[in-house]
């Protein structure tokens, strides 16, 4: 069963698709998701299939659309394929298959990789976007993930303001979320909305006395920093720099 165009265009243009993106189809089929991606945003395509004359075929037909350079297909499982530097993952399986699939994404590509499916979701790990799409003959889903960077554990952060000392951050991630706990010398804070974008993270906190902070930044590996909103308690405003380094 093949996307139909409409569809497959639908997919690329949610997940931003450009000429830097590497956009690899898990399950390529006749190649048309692989060719599009080449054809119509310039990106370099790759496509896995496990069947060897659907392969074949791809190659002909990336022939045929003048992109056979930027468009390239491997006869093999799409489990088996490496897919460190991929930018871009399209999948048209089954939701089984997404669910088998799933630690693997989440292992291999780089925060901020967008991986959009066709129909069918990831289980528990929720979309951050799904738009529906009139097709010949029925309305199909397209799923938008951003895959997120790991801010789960623990991190001693580091608020740039006169007299601050550092704060001990637990956090406890499911995907794209989190919650967790500031250990501030008033007591502990819950952490609140905590969300993670790729590398870019956000959450709240709200303090003794009505005040409350709002942390926006970006998270590398083991690092972390951005920017803190600060309402204090008498209502002023305040933003400072903040750092945060993972602790044992
Ligand atoms: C529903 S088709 C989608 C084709 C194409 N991605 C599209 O959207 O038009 C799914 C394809 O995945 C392939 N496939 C299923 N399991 C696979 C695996 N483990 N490794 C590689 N390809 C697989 C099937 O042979 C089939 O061609």
């Amino acid at each position: 069963m093949p996307t139909p165009d409409a569809v497959g265009l639908e997919m690329l243009r949610l997940a931003r698709v450009t000429a830097d993106d590497v956009v690899y189809d898990l399950g390529s089929g006749d190649g048309r998701l692989v060719i599009e991606a080449a054809r119509v945003f310039g990106a370099r395509g790759v496509g896995v299939e496990i069947e060897p004359q659907l392969v074949q075929q791809s190659r002909e037909n990336a022939l045929k659309a003048g992109v056979a350079e930027r468009a390239r297909f491997l006869w093999q499982d799409l489990f088996e394929t490496d897919l460190r530097g991929v930018t871009v993952v399209t999948l048209y399986l089954r939701a089984d298959v997404n669910l088998k699939l799933r630690p693997k994404l989440l292992r291999e590509l780089r925060p901020g990789t967008r991986v959009v499916s066709h129909d069918f979701g990831m289980a528990d790990w929720e979309p951050d976007r799904t738009v529906r799409v009139r097709g010949p003959d029925r309305e199909h889903r397209v799923l938008l993930w951003t895959v997120p960077a790991s801010v789960d554990g623990a991190w001693t952060l580091q608020i740039e303001r006169p007299g601050a000392g550092p704060v001990r951050v637990l956090a406890r991630q499911r995907f794209q979320r989190f919650d967790g706990t500031l250990d501030t010398p008033e007591g502990a804070l819950p952490v609140i909305d905590g969300r993670v974008e790729g590398a870019r993270v956000e959450f709240r906190a709200a303090g003794a006395g009505g005040s409350a902070m709002l942390f926006t930044g970006r998270v590398t590996a083991d690092r972390a920093e951005g920017t803190v909103d600060m309402v204090l308690a008498g209502g002023a405003l305040r933003s400072y720099r903040w750092t945060a380094i993972r602790t044992p």
